[in-house]
C-alpha cells in the first residue's frame, strides 16, 4: 500500500492507501459480489413472487442504492478514518454535531449480526466444494439432493466446523491489512464467476424449462407485491451493494483524492447487479425443470445448482470451481463486512491491527453458532419473523442497511454543505452533481423512509 499518495492537504487515513484506482473499483467490487448475488438474490426473489420484487429491487439500486453509495465513498474519503470516527469528525466538522458518530456505530453493529450469518453460509459454500469434489451430485435427483442438503444443515457440527474455518480465514485476511489478499482474489475470482454462471446458464438453458425461468424473473405480476415485499426489495439492494453500514465508507477513506467516486459506483452496481440477474436466469430454468418451490428459501442454490453439476458433462470439475470461487467472492465480501468494527478498534483503542481483527472475529464467530443452529437444534424455536437467522437477517439487511443508508443520504445531502459533497464528486458542480444531490437530498431518502413506514403498517 501506498502511504505517500495520501490526500493533498486535507486528512491523511492512518491504515494508508490503495495503491490505484484499479485497486479501490476491485476492492469495493469484491465486497459488493458475493452471496448476495448468488444466494440471496435468487431466494428472496423466489419467495417474493419474482418479476415484480425484481423490477423493484432493480429500481431501488439505481435511484436509491447508487446514490447512497456515493454518499458513503465520499464521507469515508472526507472524512479518512473508520466509519465512527469520519461521522463524528464530519459531524462535528459540518455542524458542530459530533453524536453523528452513532450512525457510524450502528453499522459497526449491523456489519457483526450480518458476518454472523453470513459466514454460516459461507461454510455451507466450503462444504459444498468438498461434496462435489467427492462426486455426491452425481446421478442424484431434486428430492435426493434436498435430502442431502436437509441432513448437511441439520448437523451443527459440521455446519460449526466450517463456519468456524471461514471466521478464521476471515480473521487472518482482515489482519493482513486493507489491501492485501482482496485485490488478487478479485482479479481472477468475479472473472472466472461470470464464466461458471455463463456456462451453468448454457445448462440452463438445456433444461426446457428457461422461458418458464425468464418468465418467472422479468413478468412483474404486481399481485404478488406486498409492503414486505417492497421493503425486501429495498434491503436487497442495499445487501448486495454492500451499503449502509460504513463497508464502502471504510474503503473509501484509503481512496486517492484524485480517483472518480462517480465511476466507481457505476461501474461496481452494473457488475453487482448483472451477476445477480444472472445467478437468477441459472437458478429459476432448473427450479421449474425439476418440479422445486421457487419461494424454497436459504437453501435454494444448494439444491439446485447440485442437480446441474450432478448431470452436465465435467459437472464435477465445474461445480467444485464454482463452489471455490463463491467461497471466494464470500470471502472479499466478508473482509469488507470486518473492516468497519476492525479500524474503529484499531484507530479508538489502541490495538494492533491483528489483535482487533481477533477479538472483533471471535466475537461474530460466537454470534455465528445462533445461525449454525437455527437450521438444526433451533430450528422449531420460531419467534418474531420466524428463527434466529430469520430475525437477524430481517433486522440487519431490512431494517439497520435502509436506516444507515437513510442518515448518511441526509447527512451528505443535507447536513453537510453543498462545497464539501461537491469538492468529493465534481469539484465544477456539473449536471452529475446535481443529479447525484437531488437523489441524495430527495428521492432516496424519501423512498427509504416510505418503504419502512408502509411495511409496518402506517399507511394500512
Ligand atoms: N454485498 C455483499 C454480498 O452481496 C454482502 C455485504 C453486505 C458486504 C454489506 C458488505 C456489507 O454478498
Amino acid at each position: 500500500m501506498a502511504q505517500s499518495a495520501a490526500s493533498t492537504g486535507q486528512r491523511i487515513s492512518l491504515h494508508g492507501n490503495w495503491s490505484s484506482r484499479l485497486a479501490f473499483v476491485l476492492a469495493v467490487t469484491g465486497s459488493a459480489v458475493g452471496l448476495g448475488n448468488i444466494w440471496k438474490f435468487p431466494y428472496v426473489a423466489g419467495q417474493n413472487g419474482g418479476g415484480a420484487f425484481v423490477l423493484i429491487y432493480l429500481g431501488c439500486v439505481v435511484l436509491i442504492g447508487l446514490p447512497i453509495m456515493m454518499a458513503e465513498i465520499l464521507l469515508g474519503r472526507r472524512g479518512r478514518r473508520n466509519p465512527v470516527e469520519t461521522m463524528r469528525i464530519l459531524g462535528d466538522e459540518e455542524a458542530g454535531q459530533p453524536s453523528w458518530a452513532v450512525v457510524g456505530l450502528s453499522g459497526v453493529i449491523a456489519g457483526f449480526i450480518i458476518l454472523s450469518f453470513y459466514s454460516t453460509i459461507a461454510g455451507w459454500t466450503m462444504a459444498y466444494t468438498i461434496k462435489a469434489a467427492s462426486g455426491s451430485f452425481v446421478g442424484q435427483d431434486a428430492a435426493s439432493l434436498g435430502a442431502q442438503f436437509g441432513a448437511f444443515i441439520a448437523d451443527p457440527f459440521a455446519v460449526g466446523f466450517w463456519h468456524t474455518l471461514f471466521m478464521a480465514i476471515t480473521v487472518v485476511l482482515v489482519s493482513l491489512g486493507v489491501e492485501e489478499g482482496i485485490e488478487r482474489a478479485v482479479r481472477f475470482m468475479v472473472p472466472a464467476l461470470v464464466i461458471l454462471l455463463l456456462i451453468l446458464l448454457a445448462y440452463a438453458v438445456s433444461t426446457g424449462a428457461f422461458a418458464a425461468g425468464v418468465e418467472f424473473l422479468f413478468k412483474p405480476d404486481f399481485s404478488k407485491i406486498t409492503g414486505t415485499a417492497v421493503l425486501a426489495a429495498l434491503g436487497q439492494a442495499f445487501f448486495t451493494l454492500s451499503i449502509g453500514m460504513g463497508a464502502v465508507m471504510a474503503y473509501g477513506a484509503y481512496l486517492p483524492q484524485d480517483a472518480s467516486i462517480t465511476t466507481t459506483s457505476f461501474a461496481v452496481a452494473g457488475a453487482d447487479t448483472s451477476i445477480a440477474i444472472l445467478s437468477g436466469l441459472v437458478i429459476f430454468p432448473i427450479v421449474f425443470a425439476n418440479g422445486l418451490d421457487p419461494a424454497e428459501g436459504p437453501g435454494l442454490i444448494f439444491q439446485t445448482l447440485p442437480l446441474a453439476f450432478g448431470q452436465m458433462p465435467a459437472g464435477s470439475f465445474f461445480g467444485v470451481l464454482f463452489f471455490v470461487c463463491l467461497g471466494f467472492a464470500a470471502l472479499t465480501s466478508a473482509i469488507s463486512l470486518m473492516e468497519p468494527a476492525v479500524a474503529w478498534v484499531v484507530e479508538s483503542f489502541g490495538l494492533s491491527r491483528q489483535s482487533a481483527a481477533a477479538r472483533v472475529g471471535l466475537i461474530i464467530w460466537a454470534l455465528g453458532f445462533l445461525t449454525v443452529l437455527s437450521f438444526s437444534h433451533l430450528a422449531e424455536f420460531k419467534f418474531g419473523r420466524g428463527t434466529f437467522f430469520d430475525n437477524l437477517d430481517f433486522l440487519s439487511v431490512n431494517i439497520m442497511l435502509p436506516l444507515g443508508g437513510l442518515l448518511l443520504t441526509v447527512f451528505a445531502g443535507w447536513v453537510m454543505c453543498q462545497n464539501s459533497s461537491a469538492d468529493e464528486l465534481d469539484p465544477g458542480v456539473g449536471p452529475v452533481y446535481r443529479l447525484w444531490r437531488l437523489l441524495a437530498r430527495f428521492v432516496a431518502p424519501v423512498a427509504v423512509l416510505l418503504v419502512l413506514l408502509n411495511a409496518f403498517g402506517l399507511f394500512d
